[in-house]
């Protein structure tokens, strides 16, 4: 009797786990046949370059992809005093002075035409840097100051980059003035693909040193 009545008692909770395991699963199943959900809106996809209309107007920044060599054209006509005042961005970490020490990032005197990766005293130099060789070019400024990760993916360079040409300009304008001798600078339309003869070449003076 003992017995029956534990028995019971077992079929009984059984039958109560079987009901509240399937009572809820068929009716989930009765309403989600009634059709799939559907809603929201598809969200719209970014196109190649990622210049996405920003609210259905002009695109902001042009439909093409960022081109070092359209700053380049511009760094002869940038400003260095505009890009020593951007440069305050950078001089948390980078000193610009001649023989300066350098700060969490490498001196920036006379970086361009440097080979990348080389300042003596700085020791917290990437190996991506260090294995990518060549020297700053304008393009290669351009480019890195850009788009800092984008340029060297795994830079200790912790910087999300310049997005405005003509700042971006200005700053490789102030920094082709960190030097004893600045470099040439670039000629205006150069870093396009020369198809026609260089016609009525804007006379910058050369600087002759006296
Ligand atoms: C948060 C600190 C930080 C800021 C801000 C920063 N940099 Fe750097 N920069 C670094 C570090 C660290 C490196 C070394 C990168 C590596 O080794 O990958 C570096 C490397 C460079 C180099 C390469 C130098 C060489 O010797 O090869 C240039 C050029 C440079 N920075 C320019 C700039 C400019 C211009 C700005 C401002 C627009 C800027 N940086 C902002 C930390 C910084």
């Amino acid at each position: 009797m003992m017995d029956s009545f534990e028995l019971n008692k077992i079929a009984g909770g059984v039958l109560l786990a079987l009901l509240l395991i399937f009572v809820p699963k068929t009716l989930i199943n009765e309403l989600s046949h009634h059709g799939p959900v559907t809603g929201g809106f598809t969200l719209p996809q970014p196109d190649g370059d990622g210049a996405a209309p920003a609210d259905g107007g002009a695109p902001v920044a042009g439909p093409k992809a960022f081109d070092p060599a359209d700053v380049v054209a511009l760094v002869g006509d940038a400003s260095p005093d505009d890009g020593k005042a951007a440069f305050r961005a950078c001089a948390a970490c980078h000193s610009a002075d001649k023989g300066a020490a350098s700060k969490a990032g490498p001196n920036l005197y006379g970086v361009l035409g440097r080979a990348l990766g080389s300042v003596g005293d700085f020791g917290g130099y990437s190996d991506v840097i260090k294995s990518k060789g060549g020297e700053w070019s304008y393009e290669a400024l351009a480019e890195f100051l850009h788009a800092p990760r984008g340029y060297l993916p795994g830079t200790r360079m912790v910087f999300n980059g310049v997005s405005d040409n003509a700042t971006l300009a200005d700053l490789i304008a102030y920094l082709r003035s960190l030097a004893d001798s600045p470099a040439p600078l670039p000629a205006p339309a150069a870093a396009a693909p020369a198809e026609d003869a260089p016609a009525a070449v804007p006379e910058t003076p050369a600087a002759p040193a006296p």
